[in-house]
């Protein structure tokens, strides 16, 4: 690890197509908007000092042709809460999520990963999850998904169950590609686990509709 994690999820993001990064941020948070911001002071002190490859990194942290966006979330209501403060922004278009919670470590490019399940939604216009197989009680700090055997199709998401209620062991890590319906049921949803506006909630209405599959890592 050579950077902060958040760089990790943008490189991904990036190698995935991305070209408009929507950040999520809140109070105290200020350090991820200069991070990823042109740095002059440090890039002119780097090349004073004939450090041009450092300098050429570090000015190329957020890569030509793609925009960062920063949104604050004033108060932390949920993940779904926080999806829907990038509404505005993403409008009526498909997105990526990604969320740092899940650091993913695989023998081929991870990078693959949430391009694969954009090219999957391009495909069947249905959301895609990444989920993995977790055991025992870890169900319990996850959303954990029921499928049709045999069928990458997606039949409920279910925020944190307890291991003797969760429909499966495969948890859903945090690489999702959403559809635009996604805010309509997010607008609606009442405060589920923890209290929070779930994500997990929102994507199991459409998961209802027969709109979401999942990319089962094995890695
Ligand atoms: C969030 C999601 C959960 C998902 C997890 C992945 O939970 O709500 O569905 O499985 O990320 O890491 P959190 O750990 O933020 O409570």
């Amino acid at each position: 690890m050579d950077k902060p994690v958040i760089h990790y999820a943008v490189d991904e993001a990036v190698a995935a197509g991305a070209k408009l990064l929507v950040f999520i941020t809140g109070r105290n948070k200020r350090a991820i908007e200069d991070y990823f911001d042109l740095n002059k002071e440090l890039d002119a002190e780097l090349r004073a000092k004939g450090k041009i490859d450092l300098a050429d990194k570090v000015a190329q942290i957020v890569p030509d042709g793609v925009q960062c966006v920063f949104v604050r979330q004033s108060e932390q209501l949920g993940l779904g809460h926080a999806v829907l403060c990038a509404k505005r922004i993403v409008d009526n278009n498909p997105f990526m999520v990604s969320l740092e919670n899940d650091f993913l470590i695989e023998d081929h490019s991870i990078q693959l990963v949430l391009g694969e399940m954009a090219s999957k939604y391009d495909e069947t216009k249905k959301s895609q999850l990444c989920t993995m197989a977790v055991s025992g009680s870890d169900v319990s700090k996850y959303g954990i998904e029921g499928y049709e055997d045999g069928t990458t199709q997606v039949t409920q998401v279910v925020e944190k169950p307890s291991e003797d209620v969760a429909p499966s062991n495969n948890a859903v890590i945090g690489r999702y590609v959403l559809d635009p319906m996604i805010f309509s049921h997010l607008e609606n949803l009442q405060p589920g686990a923890g209290g929070e506006i779930q994500l997990t909630d929102a994507i199991n209405c459409l998961a209802q509709d027969g709109c979401v599959e999942a990319l089962r890592l094995l890695g």
